[in-house]
């Protein structure tokens, strides 16, 4: 989610790592910070970093301070996750007297507790990160190993969670010139140069200077110095990892390699999902880390506003939320919200949903909401947000940046909070316990959705087939019932706005009141199903069209169910829970829409006449 550098070499320290952070900026760019030794002073660790982008920022701080002389640093981009992005909480965090300095990408799940175990020793926060237990336990193990890498081995063990994590030693305390790095689930690659070795969390950011690079694999500890890098185990076991010469130009490199930024997010789901989770859901058991949500009793209605996509997560949570907690719940347009004069109090939960925090409607909608006492909730995607700021509960939802106009990864980690949100609040209530059968069965299901995602993402062949006949026609048609309909909803606004063929959802029984008139030969349809009490009226109205000549794609779990027979063609998605099918069905669709958006050579990532951010009315 963040970026991450290293450098030991005979370069300018601060200029390579202020090359590769620039680089790395679209991974992360709320704050930026470098780590560099300074042989020459008696400081021994030279420690910048400010919020705000790195031009703003950390740049004006490199200019201002001397940073000549120094060839050995790391370097930090964050996008936050634990913490407001201020320059407090930029990386690299030190140690109390800065012997050390450290970066770190990923999440420490278990940091409360290894906060409190070593505030308890004596060590001093400085900050509210995650990241700082481990320069705390980098300490405490450095006194007892004088060796950074064991030292690092030692408080690796300690760790729960994702990391690609660097340290550096000040040169005043250190034997040698050296850089050690751990990785586990977080991405770390090494570049290798000429008396010269580089480290970095993306290939981005070192291939002006290399493209020889090692990827180090989970559990991989490393170590740099100028001239030499050995990769080994926590026991010390030295292992040997490929060498190979990166291709791409820095551009693709930024992709990952992927042609298109939409394409790499869409894939990255399975990680975002498991990312979505993580210290949240172990064993069945919710743990949201000290949220305070409303006492529920005295809730009378539930609103989820929000914009878009956005909008669709709350169209599918609002079902599930008035099942399980047994209060009405309904999902609202922000720009819609505020001007129909809503009943709001004390007794409405207003839940907004928005993968950038800043949408100006739906922002305003949680004014209206804060003015009128209503207690709020925000799920978010960008730590510190406006709407992160000021609702009374914030849930993350740790999906990474995302950098495709269409909202992909962004969205289906929105429905996942919001499925977790509803059986965690669902199983408190004493009135929702006549449910605690649905939750525990949604729950027990969760962790095992990732590999399903991965399973339906490693063959899109239907997928693409599909993708094929539609990118032909200039409209389009999408239909469902129920959970389907939303998800035929986010289907036609993905296509929509990335092929730019028109594209109209409609619940699959309201055709034949009107719109049934479009329906001509040859005219695509998407037909969703998955929800069993709806299959046989889903398969009716597949022949009804069908009557009418239209060519029609079953997207469904049964592929051999009868909605798939009368179809001319299926795109088969997992069997999983019900409640859960919007996370497959969502990015069956995106695919969709993006295979059709190549075949018509559309500027993805960036579709005419949009933006990421709506920061107007
Ligand atoms: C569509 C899309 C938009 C956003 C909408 C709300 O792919 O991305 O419809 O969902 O602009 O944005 P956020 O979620 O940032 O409030």
């Amino acid at each position: 989610m963040c970026g991450l550098v290293g450098y030991v070499g005979w370069r300018d320290a601060a200029e390579v790592l202020l090359a590769g952070l620039r680089r790395l900026e679209y991974r992360g760019y709320d704050s930026a910070g470098v780590a560099l030794a300074d042989e020459e002073s008696e400081i021994g660790l030279r420690v910048l970093k400010k919020a705000g982008n790195i031009d703003d920022g950390l740049e004006k701080l490199l200019k201002n301070g001397s940073s000549n002389g120094s060839h050995l640093g790391i370097g930090h981009t964050r996008w936050a996750t634990h913490g407001e992005p201020n320059d407090r909480n930029a990386h690299p965090h030190t140690d109390c007297p800065d012997e050390l300095a450290l970066v770190h990408n990923g999440i420490i799940e278990n940091h409360q507790s290894l906060r409190k175990w070593l505030s308890g020793l004596g060590h001093e926060f400085t900050s509210d990160v995650d990241t700082e237990v481990i320069c705390h336990l980098m300490e405490h193990y450095l006194q007892d190993e004088g060796d950074l890498s064991q030292a690092l081995a030692r408080s690796c063990e300690h760790l729960e969670g994702a990391y690609a994590v660097a340290v550096v030693q000040s040169p005043l305390g250190a034997n040698e010139r050296e850089i050690v790095a751990a990785r586990k689930d977080s991405l770390l690659v090494v570049g290798l140069g000429d008396d010269e070795n580089f480290l970095a969390s993306d290939v981005p950011a070192i291939l002006p200077y290399t493209r020889r690079v090692m990827y180090l694999e989970n559990g991989d500890f490393v170590r740099l110095t100028a001239d030499d890098v050995t990769v080994f185990r926590s026991d010390g076991r030295r292992v040997d990892r490929p060498v190979t010469e990166v291709q791409w130009d820095p551009v693709q490199a930024q992709r990952d390699g992927y042609p298109h930024f939409m394409l790499k997010e869409i894939e990255e789901q399975p990680a975002a999902w498991e990312s979505a989770l993580r210290g949240r859901l172990s064993g069945g058991e919710v743990d949201l880390q000290g949220l305070q949500f409303p006492a529920l009793e005295d809730i009378e209605h539930i609103y989820f506003v929000a914009c878009g996509t956005s909008y669709h997560a709350g169209m599918a949570a609002a079902p599930l939320w008035e099942r399980l907690l047994q209060i009405p719940a309904s999902a609202e347009i922000g720009s819609e919200f505020r001007y129909r004069q809503p009943l709001l109090g004390e007794d409405t939960l207003v839940v907004f949903i928005s993968q950038s925090g800043e949408t100006a409607d739906t922002l305003a909608s949680l004014d209206l909401a804060i003015e009128e006492n209503c207690p709020t909730i925000c799920v978010t995607n960008v730590v510190g947000s406006s709407m992160a700021r000021r609702a009374d509960n914030v849930i993350y939802t740790q999906a990474g940046p995302e950098i495709s106009v269409a909202s992909t990864k962004t969205y289906t980690t929105q429905l996942l909070i919001l499925f977790l949100l509803a059986c965690h609040l669902g199983r408190q209530l004493p009135h929702g316990q006549q449910h605690s059968e649905t939750c525990d069965r949604l729950l027990a299901a969760m962790p095992s959705l990732s590999d399903l995602e991965r399973q339906l993402l490693n063959d899109t062949t239907e997928i693409g087939s599909a993708a094929e006949r539609i990118a032909d026609w200039e409209d389009s048609f999408f239909i469902g019932r129920g959970l389907d309909y939303v998800s035929a909803l986010e289907g036609q606004l993905k296509l929509k706005e990335i092929s730019y063929i028109h594209a109209e959802a409609y619940p699959a029984g309201e055709l034949k009141h009107g719109t049934m008139a479009l329906i001509e030969e040859g005219v695509p349809v998407v037909a969703i199903s998955t929800q069993p009490q709806l299959r046989d009226k889903m398969a009716s109205n597949v022949e009804e069209v069908r009557a009418r000549g239209a060519w029609v794609v079953a997207v469904t779990d049964q592929p051999e169910g009868e909605v798939a027979r009368r179809s001319d063609a299926v795109i088969p998605v997992p069997d999983s829970e019900p409640e859960l099918s919007p996370l497959f069905v969502g990015t069956a669709l995106q695919v969709l829409a993006y295979r059709a958006a190549v075949l018509r050579d559309c500027p993805i990532d960036k579709p005419r006449n949009l933006a990421k951010s709506v920061t107007v009315e």
